[in-house]
């Protein structure tokens, strides 16, 4: 990527595209190109050649997709596969067709099997059962994969894609009814705090492990990759150690200093076992992850603190 290329960033308001924008514009990139959902949305093929017809990006960073956590992957499912799939047929073949010199294409680790060996390589896409609560989302990334794939064997369309663990950092989503577990707990333990409260509860028995990358190193790894790497295969994009919700949960109780009790609710669905990826093809290109989880949620918390704040000041 040369500092004169059109650069597009799909879906730059997100915790993923503000992120890669940010990283491009430190970089010094002078031609990033964004658009809110209003004034392009993907879901439609004629505003996608249109914009294409006129940008004619040179790079395309496809992190435009309709994301959530349990609660609305289970319950939206429809629209989560409608309109993933959408989103990203639409840009990847336009991409191509108007001359794109290549494209990152980000998927999920739910791709994987709910009962993937652990850490999970990414040669077991595709050989086992999803995790049911978010299956129409992970088929639309699949899709999305084999996409790209298909595109690069007939076309020779130099795309890639890339699998993030959990991403969490600025500009994530803390509505409780759509967001992801780390934001959603944050804003409780907030709130029980403000409130006096005497508990928070926490969904799920809280055994389940994850693991969690900021949003800036998934960045940083998403620019390398588009600099650096032109395969074919997939490749994982994590911080290659995991810990369990109950451990996560406590952590953000001590950063947000909320005194009161924790329960585990284990009527409220679980997910997956275990979801940890396995970094090794990524380390072998010489990256590595860099900010501390402690550190990364002690910078999300501040930031979401200081939102809050400014919101209320506002009443
Ligand atoms: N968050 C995670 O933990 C995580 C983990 C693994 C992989 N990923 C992947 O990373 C990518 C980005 O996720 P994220 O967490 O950054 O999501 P996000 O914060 O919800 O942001 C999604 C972005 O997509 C845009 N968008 C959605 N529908 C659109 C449409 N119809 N037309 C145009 N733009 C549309 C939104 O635009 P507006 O702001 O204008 O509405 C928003 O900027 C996704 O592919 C996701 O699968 C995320």
């Amino acid at each position: 990527m040369n500092k004169a290329d059109r650069i597009f960033v799909a879906g730059h308001r997100g915790l993923v595209g503000s992120a890669i924008a940010r990283r491009l514009a430190a970089d010094g990139h002078d031609h990033i190109v964004v658009r809110t959902r209003d004034e392009l949305d993907l879901r439609r093929q004629d505003a996608v050649d249109r914009f294409f017809d006129e940008v004619r990006p040179d790079y395309v960073f496809l992190a435009a997709a309709k994301v959530g956590g349990i609660l609305a992957n289970d319950t939206l499912c429809a629209d989560f596969i409608r309109d993933n799939l959408l989103i990203q047929t639409h840009v990847i073949a336009t991409a191509h067709r108007t001359g794109t010199k290549k494209l990152l294409f980000l998927g999920s680790s739910c791709i994987y099997p709910r009962n993937a060996p652990q850490p999970m390589k990414e040669e077991c896409l595709l050989t086992g059962p999803l995790e049911p609560t978010n299956q129409a989302y992970a088929i639309a990334k699949i899709a999305g994969i084999e996409t790209v794939r298909a595109y690069r064997r007939q076309f020779g369309f130099p795309a890639i894609s890339v699998m993030p663990t959990n991403v969490y950092g600025p500009h994530d989503n803390f509505d409780l009814q759509s967001s992801h577990v780390l934001p959603a707990l944050i804003r409780k333990f907030h709130e029980g705090k403000t409130a006096n409260a005497p508990e928070v509860v926490v969904w799920g028995s809280g055994t389940p492990r994850r693991e969690f990358i900021h949003a800036d190193d998934l960045a940083d790894a998403c620019v390398l990759l588009m600099q650096q790497y032109d395969g074919d295969s997939i490749v994982n994009i994590g911080v290659g150690e995991d810990l369990t919700i109950r451990e996560l949960a406590e952590l953000i109780r001590d950063i947000v200093g909320f005194r009161g009790t924790m329960r585990f609710d284990p009527t409220k669905p679980d997910g997956t076992p275990r979801k940890l990826l396995d970094v090794s093809r990524l380390h072998a290109l010489g990256w590595r992850a860099k900010i501390p989880l402690r550190e990364g949620i002690a910078r999300t918390y501040d930031g979401f603190a200081a939102r809050v704040d400014r919101s209320s000041s506002q009443l």
